[in-house]
């Protein structure tokens, strides 16, 4: 590697992947870490494939000191895009340690690297669970934080660190990205999201019915304050959530201090919208049968991008037709994921 890397924390999973594509493309030499805990290294392959240059891989744990030192003495990254953390709610509920654990503790080791290495530009992957059941619509960064289960507080936990560490150490640049509800997959249908087991979230189980997987997709609420009747949230293809991260990475030089930056397209969609746009695209039924809210869930959510447009120069570009082309090609190419 010439010049001063991009370090990529949880560089294999899912918005990593498509991020790590992204800046090798855009000229950035990229070193991506991950203990694959979550994901195959095979992603990995494919991006270099696709990029016609490899990422260098390092496979290690963030909470492993040793590790880090290590990497950071030998390739002296300029930057770091911090993606590595478990993610699914309901698990978090379960085992709230291993959530603190992982994801805060992971994150501390980090950026104890960083200053040690004065490695001083961030970039956090955040969520827009920080907000929980939000007091007005659409939200804006202005909106008050107050996750409702353990993985949300992980989150906002490290964003607080960030935000204090900034204060105690004026040369920190960073940006805090609030993601609402990544979906979709690279045009190529040669990367996507590869759940593993039963997936959580709506779109992966949505095309797992149509590739014949699984039989229909339960409909969580029919009754909730929204025009159909079901959850109403903002889908953002992960191809301008990757493209939002070189924008931030870009903006990080001009920038002071620390912020909150959210990464939405400004436009709500129903479950019900949502199932009909991917029956189109698959030209397959998609079964559904409706069933009791899920435990947690809110009604509406959407993103007031503004912020986003004005600091960072980007918007979101891709519309609900594409996500869920993009999710078909990839789910009919790859029925198993990344399963061989
Ligand atoms: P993912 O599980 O596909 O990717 C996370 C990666 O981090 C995996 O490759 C995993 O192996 C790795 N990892 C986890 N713990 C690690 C550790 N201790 N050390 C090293 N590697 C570790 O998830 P994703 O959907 O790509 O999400 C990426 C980030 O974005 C996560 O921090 C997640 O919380 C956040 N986020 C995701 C969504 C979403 O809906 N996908 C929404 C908002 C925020
Ligand atoms: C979307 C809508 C469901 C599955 C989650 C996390 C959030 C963030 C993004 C990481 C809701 C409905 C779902 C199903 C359904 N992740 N649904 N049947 O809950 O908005 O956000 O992912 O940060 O933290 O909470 O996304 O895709 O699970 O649900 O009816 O089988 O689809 O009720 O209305 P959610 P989701």
């Amino acid at each position: 590697m010439s010049a001063a890397p991009v370090l990529v924390t949880g560089g294999a999973g899912y918005i990593g992947s498509h991020t790590t594509l992204c800046l090798l493309q855009a000229g950035f030499d990229v070193l991506v870490l991950d203990n694959l805990s979550n994901s195959s290294p095979e992603s990995l392959r494919r991006v270099a494939e696709l990029a016609g240059r490899a990422p260098v891989f390092v496979e290690a744990d963030l909470r492993d000191r040793q590790a880090l030192e290590n990497v950071f003495s030998h390739y002296r990254p300029a930057s770091v895009v911090h993606f590595a953390g478990l993610k699914a709610v309901g698990e978090s509920v379960e085992q709230p340690l291993r959530y603190y654990e992982n994801n805060v503790q992971g994150s501390l080791a980090l950026f104890e690297a960083m200053q040690a290495h004065d490695c001083a530009q961030l970039v956090f992957s955040s969520s827009a669970t920080v907000y929980g059941d939000p007091e007005s619509l659409p939200i804006d960064e202005s909106e008050s934080i107050k996750p409702t289960n353990p993985y949300g507080q992980t989150k906002a936990m490290i964003e607080r660190i960030i935000l204090d560490w900034g204060q105690a150490w004026p040369a920190l640049r960073g940006l805090l990205l609030r993601y609402f509800n990544p979906v979709g997959a690279h045009p190529s249908g040669r990367i996507g999201e590869d759940p593993q087991g039963i997936p959580n979230n709506l779109v992966p189980f949505i095309s797992q019915v149509a590739v014949g997987r699984r039989e229909a997709l339960q409909i969580f609420g029919s009754d909730w304050p929204t025009p159909d009747g079901t959850g109403v949230r903002d889908y953002i293809h992960v191809m301008d959530l990757a493209e939002g991260h070189l924008a931030a990475l870009r903006a990080l030089d001009g920038l002071n201090g620390v912020q909150p930056v959210n990464l939405g397209t400004g436009q709500g969609t129903s479950v019900r919208e949502m199932v009909d746009q991917f029956a189109r695209a698959s030209s397959r039924e998609i079964p559904v049968v409706e069933a009791p809210r899920r435990a947690g869930d809110i009604a509406t959510c959407y993103a007031d991008p503004g912020h986003a447009a004005q600091l960072l120069n980007w918007r979101a570009r891709r519309g609900v037709d594409e996500m869920c082309a993009d999710t078909w090609r990839w789910q009919r190419d790859n029925p198993q994921g990344f399963k061989i």
